[in-house]
């Protein structure tokens, strides 16, 4: 099966394996270029560049970057709809939103040469996870306002897959669409893919003997003990794409099937940096720290170091010349804090996959007892098998991997399969029932 995904590789882009100084060469022009329009287009940028009193002739370095101000999501909400636009609205060719948690949506904004860029970098995403022209694609991302359908849709257009727009939900139908269309690839939530796989069990088909070879999960944390979850349930090679609305949607950067080792940052398009978030300071070379970009080639809504609130560190380039993030294991946003000790859902993740009795469902549930914060992780048995049967062992392992390796103490509920809420896109992992201090 991999063998199949890696003999027929497509061709790569010049620039993917350019040497450090050929891409350095090209961010600072394109740098000093977007730097250049943002601040002539953008009365926002105009104003937050003044305030500080830097102007785009003072970047003469890569390193200069870090002279301009941040941007930050509320700068959207504040300048919503369209005040952070650096071209007229006759020039705009689309435009998504997220829907936010709290109040205003974001709106970003797209040329036609943006798309044009968006559709390359998601196609040599593709490329990157093994697919080629010919590649049937089965896109389960949500089509809309949200930028995962129609981003990896464009995507794989360009990179010459025949698409099925399936978009997400009505699970048992993309079961039926998989077993008779044959898809080789499919693009979705990898949350969403454990539903699909749910459903697959539930309609008595085998998910190996299924015809998909690569799955390209994003638009959400997931673990490498998940990844080898979903490659042994389909028999398929699962990796990884990242991408954010405010910097173009998916495509920012991809993980390469031969060697699933963190995700290629399209360096060419996407400017990172990684910062400690306390202090807004570059970290260190290759240090843990909130990842920031700026796009380098956008036109209708150039981004200056925007601070994606996710916690990566920066790698040198293996499989690609380009620069690698580490797997997004949290955002600083999503962390949860338990009687002073720091800690993400995937931590907890990982800890339910080394259970045997336990399916990768699971929600994490905070309260208050008197002035005690607790956490009770409910998660599934697997498929098959009686909660009532499993729950005390499992529980108790379960109990026992999260304090001895996370340090905290929890409780474990065990449900019956189908117990836990499940997702269409993104899954919503932390329930807080704390009230409010
Ligand atoms: O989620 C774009 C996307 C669509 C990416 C489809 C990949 C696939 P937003 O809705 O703006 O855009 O959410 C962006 O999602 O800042 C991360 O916190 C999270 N995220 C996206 N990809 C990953 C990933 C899309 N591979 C936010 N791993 C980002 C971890 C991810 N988190």
């Amino acid at each position: 099966m991999l063998d199949t995904v890696k003999t027929r590789r497509a061709p790569l882009d010049p620039i993917e394996t350019a040497s450090r100084d050929e891409i350095s060469a090209l961010q600072l022009t394109r740098m000093k270029d977007t730097l250049k329009r943002a601040y002539e287009g953008s009365p926002f940028y105009r104003r937050k560049f003044d305030e500080v009193g830097v102007h785009p002739d003072d970047l003469k370095t890569l390193a200069d970057l870090a002279k301009f101000p941040f941007t930050v999501k509320q700068d959207l909400r504040d300048n919503y709809p369209f005040g952070m636009f650096a071209v007229p609205q006759d020039q705009i060719a689309r435009l998504h939103a997220s829907s936010g948690t709290t109040g205003k949506p974001t709106v970003v904004a797209y040329t036609k040469n943006d798309i044009e860029m968006w559709a390359e970098v998601v196609a040599r995403s593709i490329r990157a996870a093994g697919g080629a022209p010919g590649d049937i694609l089965h896109n389960a991302y949500g089509y809309g306002l949200f930028t995962g359908g129609l981003g990896a849709h464009y995507g794989a257009e360009k990179a010459g897959c025949t698409v099925i727009p399936v978009s997400g939900g009505m699970t048992e139908r993309q079961v039926t669409l998989i077993e008779d269309l044959k898809p080789s690839i499919i693009m979705v939530t990898p949350s969403y893919m454990l539903s699909i796989l749910d459903a697959y069990r539930a309609a008595g088909l085998d998910p190996r003997a299924s015809s998909l070879k690569v799955g390209i999960f994003g638009a959400e944390p997931w673990t490498n003990a998940m990844r080898e979850e979903i490659e042994h349930a389909f028999d398929m090679d699962a990796v990884d794409i990242y991408g954010l609305s405010e910097v173009i949607g998916p495509g920012v950067a991809q993980e390469c099937v031969e060697t699933k080792d963190g995700l290629h940052i399209w360096e060419d398009h996407f400017y990172p940096e990684v910062i400690n978030p306390e202090t807004g300071e570059p970290v260190a070379e290759g240090e843990k720290g909130e990842l920031v970009f700026t796009s380098l080639t956008k036109e209708a809504f150039p981004i200056i170091r925007y601070r994606t609130r996710d916690l990566t560190r920066l790698l040198p380039g293996t499989a690609r010349s380009m620069r690698r993030m580490e797997k997004v294991t949290g955002r600083s946003d999503d962390m949860i804090i338990l009687r002073g000790v720091n800690i993400f859902p995937t931590q907890i993740e990982e800890q339910i996959l080394k259970c045997a009795g336990l399916s990768p469902h699971y929600e994490i549930v905070l309260s208050r007892q008197g002035r005690m914060d607790t956490m009770t992780v409910r998660c599934e048995c697997k498929e098959g098998e009686s909660a009532a049967h499993v729950a005390g062992e499992a529980s108790r392992e379960l109990m026992h991997h999260i304090k001895s390796v996370i340090g905290v103490s929890s409780r474990v509920e065990v449900v019956e399969p189908g117990g836990v809420m499940r997702s269409v896109g993104k899954a919503k992992r932390v329930r807080d029932e704390r009230p409010e201090r």
